[in-house]
């Protein structure tokens, strides 16, 4: 069953001559349980995309098409409806970390305050899953890091705690814009797992951006790719790696030859059975 289901979705900067296209006629559907990534060089309208049906653009944008989630188009929903989906049934990772919480307060009190809101969770259930959420993200001594403030943790370590929080929401649809550019190789591995848990486990629905061709091959089970804020390439990661028409997807393709060699492998597999 598709959570979201886009359709021609279009977005236009308005100006004094009149209105530039940012995205255009982008279409597409994720099911429960399977994540969709989003692929494109740095400008191509991914984050505008999401961005558009998450009703995260002001006035200065126009936006048409429909964003059907859970039989509700999210294009005519009003600012204030949107905002209560978004924490609980969508939740959202940002691609900078830092604008997410708030300088003044502790980590600690913003994880209890969003939980608050959004779950049922008593005082002592808020404390432990804010401990857990931490340790699953990777991140030593939790107690010590919910005491401290957003500026004396690294753009990774609150990156992944925005991560763990989307998570832990067990929300319907998942967004996750560029969640892993500031988290090293390493723990970029076990962050992905755990991507993967929350799709499977929840029948979460994730929609997965970046420009990292081996972030996405772990945790996508189809790919579009965008470039100039269309659509020019959409299929399983395979064939993608084999038939990219886009030459940026070329580029990234060519540029990932570790990538290739594991397809390679699983292709010859393939061709051995
Ligand atoms: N606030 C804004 N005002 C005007 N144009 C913008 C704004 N944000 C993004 N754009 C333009 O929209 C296009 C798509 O941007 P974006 O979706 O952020 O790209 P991506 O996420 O793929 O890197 C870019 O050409 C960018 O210049
Ligand atoms: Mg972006």
């Amino acid at each position: 069953m598709s959570v979201i289901e886009v359709r021609d979705l279009c977005v236009s900067l308005k100006t004094k001559k009149g209105l530039h296209p940012i995205v255009k006629n982008v279409s597409f559907s994720v099911n429960q349980g399977e994540c969709l990534g989003i692929l494109g060089e740095s400008g191509s309208g991914k984050s505008m995309t999401v961005k558009a049906f998450a009703g995260l653009l002001d006035k200065s944008f126009q936006v048409s098409g429909q964003a059907v989630f859970n039989g509700r188009d999210l294009l005519k929903e009003s600012k204030e409806s949107l905002r209560r989906l978004r924490g609980r049934q969508i939740t959202m990772v940002l691609q900078n970390p830092m604008t997410c919480f708030d300088p003044l307060y502790r980590i600690g009190n913003q994880m209890a305050e969003t939980f608050a809101v959004h779950t049922q969770w008593d005082k002592a259930q808020i404390r432990s899953r804010s401990l857990d959420i931490l340790e699953r993200m990777q991140i030593k001594d939790p107690a010590e890091v919910l005491e401290k403030y957003p500026h004396q943790l690294s753009g990774g370590m609150l990156q992944r705690i925005m991560i763990g929080i989307a998570i832990a929401l067990e929300p319907d649809l998942l967004i996750a814009d560029e969640p892993t550019t500031a988290i090293d190789a390493i723990t970029q591995f076990e962050i992905l797992q755990e991507f993967q848990k929350i799709k499977s486990g929840h029948q979460t629905a994730m929609l997965f951006i970046t420009h990292d061709l081996g972030a996405v091959s772990k945790v996508a089970d189809r790919i579009l790719v965008m470039s100039n804020g269309e659509i020019v390439d959409k299929g399983e990661f395979s064939h993608i790696l084999h038939h990219a028409i886009d030459p940026y997807t070329k580029l990234l393709v060519e540029k990932r030859s570790a990538v290739m060699a594991r397809y390679r492998l699983a292709l010859q597999k393939e061709a051995s059975q």
